[in-house]
């Protein structure tokens, strides 16, 4: 174990509030992906709330199969282990309230976000709101019942060069803040706030987390979206009940869009 790694799994205790998230901690220098090294842990039985970090990942992957940016030393990458007595089709609602979680521990670090459907944690700069933040949520079912969720968080905080690709579609705390927070204390800030909503949310379900969600939703942008095979061309307006995006087009028809990607206009 390298000392920087000892010194993430001595510190995050004394900075945790936490009954279950965090009380197990790996801190890695480097990995390819946090959510896999949780995934592997969850198979091994570890316990709920268990979460992983690392320094570096090497093959760090976001949403629609895409590569999550994963440089050195200026990032958070997080994976945690949760064992949501739930059925699947109960837990999608949970990327909702993953960034409602990050929306609240950035406020409470003096930063407002805004959260772009369904998980993008954007931050507003001269040019206009850019993403510095992903949630990648991975469920493991068996027999049709939920074995575990690995919650991966990736949250741009020191970074200040970006690939070509996402140069004009990312920022950072360090870009956006005048004083950015440091790795860890956001880290254990994080699963402070983020603990007491999840078992909100294992209470009181997907009402609960739609509620928290257009706390700080970006909505009434224009935007395009793939559905069922086609372009939708509207404003994003609301989400359903069942947390699905819906989107208005020009003539003041509703559409509930399920997944895909919300572009806006740069
Ligand atoms: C997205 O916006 O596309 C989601 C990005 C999720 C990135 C995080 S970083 C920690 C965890 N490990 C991964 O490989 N991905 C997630």
């Amino acid at each position: 174990m390298t000392k920087d790694s000892q010194d993430w799994e001595q510190e995050l205790p004394k900075l945790l509030t936490t009954r279950r998230l965090g009380r197990t901690f790996r801190h890695l220098q480097t990995c390819a992906s946090t959510s896999d090294e949780a995934a592997r842990l969850a198979d091994q039985g570890c316990p709920d709330g268990t979460v992983v970090t690392a320094d570096l990942q090497t093959a760090g992957r976001g949403r629609l199969g895409r590569d999550w940016h994963s440089p050195a030393g200026s990032n958070l990458y997080v994976s945690l282990v949760v064992r949501p007595l739930l059925p699947p089709m109960a837990l999608p609602p949970l990327t909702l309230l993953t960034g409602v979680g990050v929306a609240e521990t950035l406020r409470l670090t003096g930063i407002e976000s805004r959260l772009k459907w369904p998980n993008d944690i954007m931050l507003p700069t001269a040019a206009g709101l850019r993403k510095t933040g992903g949630i990648l949520t991975e469920m493991a079912t068996a027999n049709g019942r939920t074995k575990h969720v690995i919650v991966g968080v990736g949250i741009n905080v020191l970074l200040t060069a970006f690939p070509p690709e996402l140069a004009d579609r990312a920022t950072s705390l360090q870009l956006a803040a005048d004083s950015p927070p440091d790795r860890l204390p956001l880290l254990a800030r994080f699963l402070n706030a983020f603990e007491p909503l999840y078992d909100e949310f294992l209470l009181r379900g997907t009402p609960f987390v739609l509620e928290q969600w257009r706390r700080y939703a970006w909505l009434g942008q224009p935007c395009k979206v793939d559905k069922d095979g086609g372009p939708l061309q509207g404003h994003a307006v609301d989400v359903d009940e069942t947390g699905a995006l819906l989107v208005e087009d020009s003539a003041g028809v509703r559409h509930a869009v399920l997944s895909g990607e919300v572009v806006t206009p740069l």
